[in-house]
């Protein structure tokens, strides 16, 4: 199952792919995290010892100019656009916990940034995650899906969106959904978080309509504190895992139904 999760800026992406990572882990199913955001904190929120001294893929110049056939930074050089990375996952994940997990690093951005080795080596290396056969693979997205080509998005299962109860956050979801329609991904679901009341869940199943909400987390100040204290997040209250169970079993579900269909 491949999900990629999105979402504004501080809705609470990264410890929801935290919390359904160490959740498809502890029910036996192999992982493998993706950290796909810049500002990478999946590795903290882990439980990773030194997430900072994993070094993202893109900084690895040497591995990229050896699959590429262009060192990173020359100019105008010809390099190949799909370069070889089935080894990649084996070879560069750290894991922790029964969780695997690759570090992407920054896409160069503007000028020829966008046409250059290293953004060639990421982006064909997404597009084998996520065609290839993993059990689970879970992506932490930058906000936005901008970043997401037409390729790289059909082999997802699901595109989830986590939202939290502001007017910004959902109508945040709407533009990922329509840009999600326009390169052709059909299955989005949202993810509610930080929902004080049920009343807050019920404006964001709402607004969000007719997208499905597949759960919604509630705010937990046992989640907050742990990224403060660079802990993975530790629930205090039973509902959150409830939830995250809630959210698995929809997900596992729609992926027997299309396991019979096809
Ligand atoms: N359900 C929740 N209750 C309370 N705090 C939360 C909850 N979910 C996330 N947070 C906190 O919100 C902040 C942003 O979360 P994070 O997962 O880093 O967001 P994002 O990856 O979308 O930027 C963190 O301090 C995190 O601990
Ligand atoms: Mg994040």
């Amino acid at each position: 199952m491949k999900l990629a999760v999105t979402g504004k800026g501080g809705v609470g992406k990264t410890t929801v792919c935290a919390l359904l990572a160490r959740a498809f882990a502890d029910a036996g199913r192999r992982v493998i995290a993706v950290d796909a955001d810049p500002n990478a904190t999946l590795a903290a929120c882990l439980g990773f010892d030194d997430p900072d001294s994993i070094t993202p893929l893109i900084e690895m110049e040497a591995l990229i100019e050896e699959r590429t056939g262009v060192k990173p930074g020359s100019q105008g050089a010809v390099f190949k656009l799909n370069p070889r990375v089935e080894d990649i996952p084996d070879r560069f994940c750290t894991t922790k916990d029964g969780v695997r997990l690759l570090k992407m690093g920054a896409l160069k951005r503007g000028g020829s940034g966008c046409y250059c080795p290293e953004n060639a080596f990421l982006k064909s290396l997404v597009s084998h995650l996520f065609l290839v056969d993993q059990d689970v693979l879970i992506m932490d997205m930058e906000a936005g899906i901008e970043h997401f080509g037409r390729g790289t998005a059909q082999g997802v299962d699901w595109l989830l969106v986590v939202v939290e109860p502001s007017r910004q956050s959902i109508d945040t979801a709407k533009r990922i959904k329509s840009l999600a329609e326009d390169i052709g991904l059909a299955r989005i679901g949202v993810i509610g978080n930080k929902c004080r009341t049920e009343n807050e869940r019920e404006f964001i199943e709402r607004s969000v309509s007719p997208l499905p909400l597949l759960g919604a987390l509630p705010y937990d100040d046992g989640l907050r504190l742990a990224e403060q204290e660079g802990r993975p997040p530790e629930p205090s209250r039973a509902a959150v895992s409830e939830e995250v169970q809630r959210i698995i079993a929809q997900l596992e579900n729609e992926q027997i139904v299309k396991r019979t269909l096809s």
